[in-house]
């Protein structure tokens, strides 16, 4: 998409922190990253719309790539941001490619909206993979979606002419057997995965009063922030890995300047994420 709708040299707008491919992808096409980053207000990331609008009013993008729901901060975006993004995009007539790969992944009352749901003509959905939904991270299978048809026609060309418009068998059967049979499946693992985020959510308010949780609305990770222990980044990362034994990302992949933050994936067994919580509980209170 982004070789495909900008050229060499152009910008790409990416709402920072985010998933650390996007910026790997922008430059490794010779774009370059245009960082709008997320503001917190409240304890809730949003969407500085003065920036963006700045940004692209600069012609510092000719395209917007949105992660939504947005990993790794779980924002599910709802359908007024979207609507506010797509009018600033018609006004400076930049398309926007949403990487909705987590579209399902949604907790409670939140609920996700495409961006190709908003009748704007220059928007892309990725709509995804069976990768998140059934766990299936060893499927390379990827599926794009737009209601402009001269947008379907140039990429359905593209994808022809590199010759990624199908999958092995294997993992084309195995994506038909898992949206055709996995319903029962994949809407235990939600059930499984939003019950984890309330656990996580109860323990951190109740017993880790110096870690900051952002809630996710959706996506499988939870974005944490470890400012308040006061700790030496080596000292922070010591404690997680060696003594809550815990495998977090450390923010820097995701364009996250302050050291204190990490994401956790949390598509896991619960019991071993309530043992690492544990041992991060103990480990902290014996500093
Ligand atoms: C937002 C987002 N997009 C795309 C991907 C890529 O998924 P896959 O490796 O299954 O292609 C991921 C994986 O973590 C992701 O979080």
């Amino acid at each position: 998409m982004i070789r495909e709708f900008t050229q060499q040299g152009d910008g790409v707008l990416i709402q920072t922190p985010v998933y650390h491919q996007f910026r790997r992808l922008i430059e490794s096409a010779g774009r370059v990253v245009a960082g709008n980053s997320l503001k917190i207000e409240d304890g809730h990331y949003t969407i500085d719309f003065d920036d963006f609008e700045q940004q692209l009013k600069q012609g510092n993008a000719k395209m917007v790539l949105l992660c939504n729901p947005h990993n790794p901060v779980g924002r599910v975006w709802t359908r007024s941001e979207l609507q506010t993004m797509v009018d600033i995009a018609r006004r400076y007539d930049v398309i926007v490619v949403s990487d909705e790969i987590h579209a399902d992944i949604v907790f409670d009352d939140h609920t996700f909206t495409s961006i190709v749901s908003l009748g704007y003509e220059k928007a892309v959905s990725i709509i995804g993979s069976p990768a998140k939904n059934f766990g299936l991270n060893s499927i390379a299978n990827g599926y794009i979606y737009t209601d402009d048809d001269a947008l379907y026609q140039q990429i359905k060309s593209t994808v022809n002419s590199l010759a990624i418009d199908h999958g092995n068998a294997l993992t084309t059967y195995a994506t038909i057997a898992a949206y055709e049979k996995g319903r029962e499946w994949f809407e235990g693992y939600l059930q499984y995965t939003q019950t984890t985020v309330h656990w996580i959510a109860e323990f951190v308010a109740s017993s880790l009063p110096d870690i900051t949780m952002y809630k996710p609305e959706g996506t499988n990770q939870i974005w944490f922030d470890f400012s308040k222990l006061q700790l030496a980044p080596d000292t922070l990362k010591s404690l997680l890995v060696n003594e809550a034994k815990m495998g977090l990302t450390p923010g820097a992949w995701f364009g996250e300047t302050n050291p204190n933050y990490y994401r956790m994936n949390i598509a896991a067994d619960r019991e071993q994420i309530q043992a690492s919580f544990a041992r991060l509980h103990t480990a902290i209170n014996s500093l």
